[in-house]
C-alpha cells in the first residue's frame, strides 16, 4: 500500500501542493484528477523521489521512503511514466524494453521484453525506431517500460493522452488485468471515460489541496468539483 501523508511542495511564490494525503492500495486503480497545475505532477515527482517535499511523508508498506533516492524508490517497487513523454527515441522499441529490464535486472531480459510489448500492443512495432512512434504508441512503449521494473505501485501521469479511442480502450483494460495481478496504480488522467472505467476511488486535487474525494461516480456528481474541473460548460450541458 503507498501512503502520501500531508505532502507539500513550494516553488518560490507558488504553493504547488498543500497538505495532500491519499492512498494507493494494491489491487485497485486509484486515480488523482484535477485541473491544469493543480499539482498532480508535482505530487508524482515527491513519490518518486525527484521532488523533495518541503513537508510530509511517502510510505510503502511499512517502509518510508521520504528521504529515499529514485533508483532505491524504484527497486522498492515504484514504477512511473511521464506526462512529458521520455523514450530513449535512437533505440528501437524493443531495445526501450530490453533495456528497461536489464537494469531491473529481470531473468530473462529479452523474453520479458517481448512479452511486455505484446502486452501493451506494441508486439508488431518491436524493430521500428522509437523517436518516429505516433504519441499514443510511445505512450504504450513508456508503459511497457515501466512494467519491465515488475512495480507494485504504478503512477501513471496521463497515460490516455494522445491515444485513439482503440487504445484507450486496451489501456483500460490493460490496467485493469494489472489490478487483478495485484498492483496498485495510481492515474492521473483528464479523459474522464477511463477514470470513470477503471478507477475505484479518485482524489481531486485543486490548487495543490484535497477538494473530494469518493467513488468515481461520486466526485464526478460534487457541484464543487464540476466547477473547478469539469468547467462550466459541461456543468450546464
Ligand atoms: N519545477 C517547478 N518550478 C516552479 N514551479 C513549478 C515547478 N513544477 C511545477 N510548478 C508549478 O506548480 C504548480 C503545479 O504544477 P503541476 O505540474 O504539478 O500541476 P499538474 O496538476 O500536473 O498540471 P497539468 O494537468 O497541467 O499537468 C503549477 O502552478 C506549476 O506552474
Ligand atoms: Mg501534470
Amino acid at each position: 500500500m503507498l501512503k502520501v501523508e500531508e505532502v507539500s511542495v513550494r516553488f518560490g511564490g507558488v504553493q504547488a501542493v498543500a497538505g495532500m494525503s491519499l492512498e494507493a492500495p494494491p489491487g485497485r486503480v486509484t486515480g488523482l484528477i484535477g485541473p491544469n497545475g493543480a499539482g498532480k505532477t508535482t505530487l508524482f515527482n515527491v513519490i518518486t523521489g525527484l521532488q523533495k517535499p518541503n513537508t510530509g511523508r511517502v510510505l510503502l508498506g511499512d517502509r518510508d521512503l521520504t528521504k529515499a533516492s529514485t533508483a532505491k524508490r524504484a527497486r522498492a517497487g515504484v514504477g512511473r511514466t511521464f506526462q512529458r513523454l521520455e523514450v530513449f527515441g535512437s533505440l528501437t522499441v524493443y531495445d526501450n524494453v530490453l533495456l528497461a529490464a536489464e537494469l531491473a535486472h529481470v531473468k530473462n531480459p529479452s523474453a520479458a521484453a517481448h512479452q511486455l510489448l505484446e502486452r501493451v500492443g506494441l508486439g508488431g512495432f518491436a524493430a521500428q525506431q522509437a523517436g518516429v512512434l505516433p504519441t499514443g504508441m510511445a505512450r504504450l512503449l513508456e508503459l511497457a517500460r515501466a512494467l519491465a521494473g515488475n512495480p507494485s505501485v504504478l503512477l501513471l501521469d496521463e497515460p490516455g493522452s494522445g491515444l485513439t479511442e482503440a487504445e484507450c480502450k486496451a489501456l483500460g483494460d490493460l490496467l485493469l488485468s494489472l489490478t487483478a495481478d495485484g498492483t496498485a496504480v495510481l492515474l492521473v488522467e483528464h479523459d474522464m471515460e477511463l477514470v470513470m472505467r477503471v478507477c475505484q476511488h479518485v482524489y481531486v486535487l485543486d490548487f495543490g489541496q484535497l477538494l473530494a474525494e469518493g467513488s468515481p461516480a461520486e466526485v464526478s456528481a460534487n457541484p464543487a468539483v464540476q466547477i473547478a474541473y469539469l468547467g462550466a460548460e459541461e456543468v450546464s450541458a
